[in-house]
């Protein structure tokens, strides 16, 4: 099988050049070789490559910035999907997309499931609500994975910038009124793997089947429980320059803490349907965030 892959270099899809190695041929893209806002150019690498499976991991991320971005945001987030998913669906190949729980508006109470209703409260949710709708319009074969505060080592993170500001600071506000769950790139990338080699043992889409997942992983917490965790974490590792500690991070409120893009209050994600089609569960995200200082701490080192 061949398998393209965009966006290899963001955390998703640096992970997901290891999971998807194993399932076949696998051409990895990065933005100078397929431009996500560039709708010929993404054709022609498609036309090229001739894959029977593409995984888009790129993304406009920057939820801030997507703001006074808007354009540029919806031809990355919302358009090119659709141009995948024609091209896609031109090849009988199956799509398999990221989305975020930046979709919903975070007023439930309870942990959103997938039909409930969406109401992104800024540019960079609504886009990629709009690129989840494109591929459903083009109807190919898909399915779109909706995930939330993603970390690992490689790439920008929640859980770098912790470790970034107390390098230089001996206290820290981070948000407490937000819940989600920080999910490693790695576990994204596995359940990927796992979704893809099951569909290959038979429990094969339909041609015009979308699916849509959440995947996230369990033990959900505020941003200000997180970085607590991440900050008693690198205190157990060795090599961390650590100006403060957990007790150190004073809980805000958002309020207290503006940002151009509004937040949802709620991020938490039933994952029921994906473990039930596929027979997973999924983990905790705190073994991943201790591999993933021990790996940052590996690199401060030289190793
Ligand atoms: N990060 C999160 O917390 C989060 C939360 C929920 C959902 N998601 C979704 O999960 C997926 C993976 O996210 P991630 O955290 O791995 O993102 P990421 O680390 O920001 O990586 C995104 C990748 O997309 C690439 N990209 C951006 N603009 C591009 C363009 N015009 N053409 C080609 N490539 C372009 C970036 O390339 P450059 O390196 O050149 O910029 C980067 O390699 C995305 O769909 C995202 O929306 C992420």
């Amino acid at each position: 099988m061949t398998i393209l892959l965009l966006g290899k270099d963001g955390q998703v899809g640096w992970q997901l050049q290891r999971s998807l190695a194993p399932h076949g041929d696998v051409v990895a893209c990065g933005r100078a070789e397929c431009d996500l806002a560039d709708p010929d150019g993404i054709r022609a690498v498609v036309r090229a490559v001739r894959p029977t499976l593409i995984v888009n991991a790129s993304a406009y991320t920057a939820v801030d910035k997507a703001e006074s971005e808007p354009e540029l945001a919806a031809q990355i987030n919302a358009h090119a999907p659709g141009v995948l998913a024609e091209e896609a669906k031109l090849l009988g190949a199956l799509l398999v997309h990221y989305s975020t729980d930046y979709v919903y508006d975070g007023t439930k109470t309870a942990p959103y499931v997938e039909s409930d209703p969406t109401a992104p409260q800024g540019v960079y949710g609504a886009t990629k609500l709009a690129g989840e709708a494109a591929i459903r319009t083009v109807g190919g074969k898909s399915i779109i994975f909706r995930t939330s505060w993603v970390f690992g080592a490689r790439g920008a993170n929640f859980v770098k910038t912790i470790l970034r500001l107390v390098r230089e600071r001996d206290q820290l506000g981070v948000v407490n009124d937000q819940i989600g769950s920080p999910t490693p790139a790695a576990l994204i990338a596995t359940v990927t793997g796992n979704v893809l080699a099951m569909l290959r043992r038979g429990q094969r889409l339909e041609s015009g089947e979308n699916r849509l997942y959440h995947l996230a992983a369990a033990n959900p917490v505020s941003w200000h429980a997180f970085a607590c965790a991440v900050l008693a974490q690198a205190r157990q590792t060795q090599g961390f320059e650590l100006k403060c500690g957990p007790e150190a991070v004073r809980a805000i409120s958002t309020a207290e803490y503006p940002t151009p893009a509004r937040r949802p209050a709620n991020s938490r994600l039933d994952c029921s349907r994906l473990e039930q089609d596929f027979d997973l569960r999924m983990p905790d995200w705190q073994p991943y965030l201790a591999r993933m200082l021990q790996l940052l701490a590996l690199k401060q080192h030289g190793y």
